[in-house]
């Protein structure tokens, strides 16, 4: 949550901050704020998104460093005054904060014993009086960082910079950072995109690690120890990162699914192999994950048992901590996250750690911190999911769960022919007769005030995805549940033209879930059925191929494109939805 950027360098420092905050725009949108150094510091910050704003709507002229952020607000409104950059009382220093300052009740005290002012509601307003603080003790811009952070208590990623000193500083603990490299300067940010259009060449901050960007570059940890730290490229396009053609990165990451799936499942036989070995031995495997990935993870929990005979617990980041009486060292955990900085999965790897649990990541940022946590790991090479729905991040880690599952019943050949007949039949899904058949869907459907979907077996949570992404871009109330369990008291919910969408494959659970689908009929309710045959009690058919294990797959997209329609039809941006960050990096 929020996105940070700071630069210094040879081009001007507003254009390169103006255009990677709004690359970072997806992480918040409450507000935003830049600050330039060109002999004093200069602040421009406005509420809303940076979106349109251009280089000479900020009037900042140009520099060679400036630090930016675009805020999701946690302490104190969303207001113009509690943007960053915020300033210290001497308005030497500059900081933008992506994170949370736990004890800044108590340090605001503090500071103002020493007679500090305080300006905005926000934690963060701490850090740069801190810093002074520190200073005026006589130690240098650097002194003071690091004294600074050591009286932080939560999470934090800053990046810092000083009236008077070259230099840029960055530093984290708990909240992602990466600094990026090229020819003519250095670059310090929440992601990759901020940067991708000047360089991929770049290097991930660990916790408790600092980087100051003067005329070279430098790493510490934060009591000021020098390290040594390597730059690797990472395998990102700009055109990845951009919009293209479509109107919202949503609908374009829904489409590159085309390729992304494929991908997914390109990795090495020997590892995927080596890696289900671990999960055969292990004694308890634990998928973890948050929000859709935390979906993926419970579609994963089905396929595992029914393809590698194996029980694993599946449980959402934030709930596991309460298992850690069960957790050994024979215990397996297997993390799924798109950014991989979600805290909460985060905070569970550290839980299990302490048990000296082995921790399997499965993510699709390279480098990210559940990657380097993990004692092992996959990557979904979905490429840079901007979108905050995710889509493409989701079928890839369901794609994957479906390879580790076959290899883990000795059946990796047969597991790889499903998923590339899943890839073959479901380029079918992107043609633009599918797609319109879906926007027709909405159209119909937009109106009402309730979703219901429904499935059994895997299909159960494909229907608490759908759910999902229905509720968190078209904020249409959207509920998802086992077929089984509408009897048992939200059929009550159901009135005559109640959308109920019926996730149905050509499996075990098949005849059920239609009997469930005629409950809900029989009540009035307009049946849309996902399936890959028609049946005389669909109000209205989507078509999907019968990919067999891999349907999960098939069937959430569809439902990807009602959500995206659902959403621009409500007149919404399912880019950028209300209260919502991509990467949720606060507990
Ligand atoms: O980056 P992660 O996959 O760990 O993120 C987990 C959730 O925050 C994320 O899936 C969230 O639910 C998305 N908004 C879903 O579209």
């Amino acid at each position: 949550m929020c996105g940070i950027i700071g630069y210094k360098g040879g081009k001007n420092a507003v254009k390169v901050v103006l255009n990677g905050l709004k690359r970072l725009e997806y992480r918040g949108y409450d507000s935003w704020g830049i600050a330039v150094k060109d002999g004093n510091i200069r602040t421009v910050k406005d509420i809303g998104k940076i979106g349109a704003v251009s280089e000479e709507d900020l009037k900042l002229g140009s520099a060679q460093m400036a630090i930016a952020h675009t805020r999701w607000s946690t302490h104190g409104e969303v207001n113009q005054i509690n943007a960053h950059p915020h300033l210290s009382n001497n308005k030497r220093i500059a900081v933008v904060h992506n994170g949370i300052v736990e004890n800044y009740v108590k340090l605001r005290e503090f500071l103002k014993e020493n007679n500090f002012e305080f300006y905005s509601g926000t934690d963060t307003e701490v850090i740069p009086n801190l810093i002074e603080f520190f200073m005026e003790e006589g130690v240098s811009f650097k002194g003071g960082v690091s004294k600074a952070l050591a009286m932080l208590e939560g999470s934090f990623a800053i990046v810092a910079m000083h009236q008077d000193y070259p230099e840029i500083i960055g530093a984290r603990n708990g909240s992602p950072l990466v600094v990026g490299r090229n020819n003519g300067g250095f670059f310090i940010a929440s992601d990759v995109p901020a940067f991708l259009d000047l360089t991929n060449e770049v290097c991930y901050l660990d916790d408790k690690e600092m980087v100051i960007v003067g005329e070279g570059i430098d790493f510490f940890d934060l009591s000021g120890v020098k390290k040594e730290k390597e730059f690797q490229f990472i395998d990102w396009t700009l055109e990845q990162a951009e919009k293209g053609n479509y109107d919202h990165f949503m609908l374009k990451e829904i489409m590159e699914q085309k390729e992304t799936i494929k991908k997914s499942i390109e990795q090495d036989d020997k590892k995927i192999l080596e890696m289900a070995d671990l999960i055969k031995e292990g004694y308890g495997v634990f998928f973890v994950a948050c929000g859709t990935a935390s979906y993926a993870t419970r579609i994963g929990g089905y396929l595992f048992s029914k393809i590698a005979k194996k029980h694993v617990n599946v449980v959402c980041g934030s709930e596991f901590p309460y298992y850690k009486d069960f957790l050994t060292d024979k215990t397996l955990m297997i993390v799924v996250s798109q950014s991989g900085e979600t805290a909460d999965t985060i905070g569970a790897v550290k839980v299990a750690k302490e048990k000296g649990v082995k921790v399997l990541s499965i993510v699709n940022v390279m480098g990210s911190t559940l990657m380097r946590m993990a004692d092992y790991s996959f990557l979904t090479n979905a490429g840079p999911e901007i979108g905050v729905a995710s889509t493409k991040a989701t079928t890839a880690q369901i794609a994957l769960l479906t390879l580790l599952a076959y290899a883990c019943n000795g059946g990796l050949e047969e597991g790889k022919e499903v998923l590339k007949k899943c890839v073959e039949e479901s380029q079918e899904l992107f043609d633009s007769k599918f797609v319109d058949k879906i926007e027709g869907l909405a159209d119909k459907i937009v109106n009402y005030n309730d979703i219901y979907v429904i499935g059994r077996g895997t299909n159960f949570p494909v229907a608490l995805e759908a759910a999902h992404k229905i509720k968190e871009v078209s904020y249409i109330h959207a509920e998802g549940m086992a077929g089984g369990e509408l009897k048992h008291g939200t059929i009550a919910l159901i009135d005559k033209g109640t959308p109920c969408i019926c996730m149905v494959s050509n499996d075990e659970a098949k005849n059920d879930i239609i009997s469930n689908a005629m409950e809900i009929k029989s009540r009035g309710g307009f049946i849309i059925g996902i399936s890959p045959e028609d049946n005389e009690i669909f109000d209205f058919h989507v078509k999907v191929p019968d990919v067999g294990e891999a349907s999960a797959i098939v069937n959430l997209i569809p439902a990807q494109m009602l959500a995206y329609y659902l959403a621009v039809k409500k007149g919404f941006n399912p880019d950028f939805p209300k209260n919502l960050a991509k990467c949720v990096t606060v507990k």
